[in-house]
């Protein structure tokens, strides 16, 4: 039988993720406008599969992204680091609140990516680390995400910043 791939949603308190972050490399506010590399890279990085199945399936939900229907992109919890001659080391997508899928009442990490000649150096954990400080100063407190059950080193990092488990979904 065919093992129903599963998407997993995990929460965690900003103030735990903030105090397990290692010291964040440099980096700037993302917005809106890098949302076309921020594609690319990620349609590099993930497998052929919703949403990134086809090239139309990203267009559209940039679309989407675009028009506001995915919600406020949250600039400083959106941090992207780059190498001093402009290479992308990594970056995290942050919406204050997802208007769909019945999601938790907390801002929602929709984009984590760590470009791969730059991972284990603590770059996708730093940058987390510097949303979640940036959320905490706004006045939120908590922080919500999604993963794919098939993606240990996802799990297994945000694990280590104080993410668990609030439900599953079929993904
Ligand atoms: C998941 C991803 C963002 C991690 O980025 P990274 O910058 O390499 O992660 P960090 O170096 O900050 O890792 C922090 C901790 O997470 C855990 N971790 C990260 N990658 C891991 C791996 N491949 N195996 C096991 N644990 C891992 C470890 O606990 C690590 O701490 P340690 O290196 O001291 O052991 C990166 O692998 C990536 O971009 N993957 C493809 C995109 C993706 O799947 N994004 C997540 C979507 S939900």
């Amino acid at each position: 039988m065919v093992q129903q791939r599963m998407r997993i949603r995990m929460q965690a308190s900003l103030a735990d993720v903030a105090a397990s972050a290692p010291t964040p490399p440099s980096h700037r506010p993302g917005s809106m406008d890098d949302l076309e590399w921020q594609s690319e890279l990620a349609w590099e990085v993930y497998p052929r599969r919703h949403p990134f199945a086809s090239w139309e399936a990203v267009e559209a939900l940039n679309a989407e992204m675009r028009a506001g229907e995915w919600g406020e992109l949250v600039p400083e919890a959106s941090p992207v680091a780059e190498t001093d001659d402009g290479r992308v080391r990594g970056f995290v997508a942050t919406i204050r609140r997802v208007p769909k899928f019945d999601l938790p009442d907390c801002p929602y990490v929709i984009n984590v990516i760590t470009a791969p000649e730059f991972r284990r150096q603590g770059i996708a954990a730093g940058l987390l680390g510097a949303a979640a400080a940036a959320l905490l100063a706004d006045g939120e407190i908590e922080i919500a995400l999604t993963v794919d059950d098939d993606n240990p080193s996802a799990i297994a990092l945000y694990e280590s910043l104080g993410f668990t488990e609030i439900g599953r979904v079929p993904a």
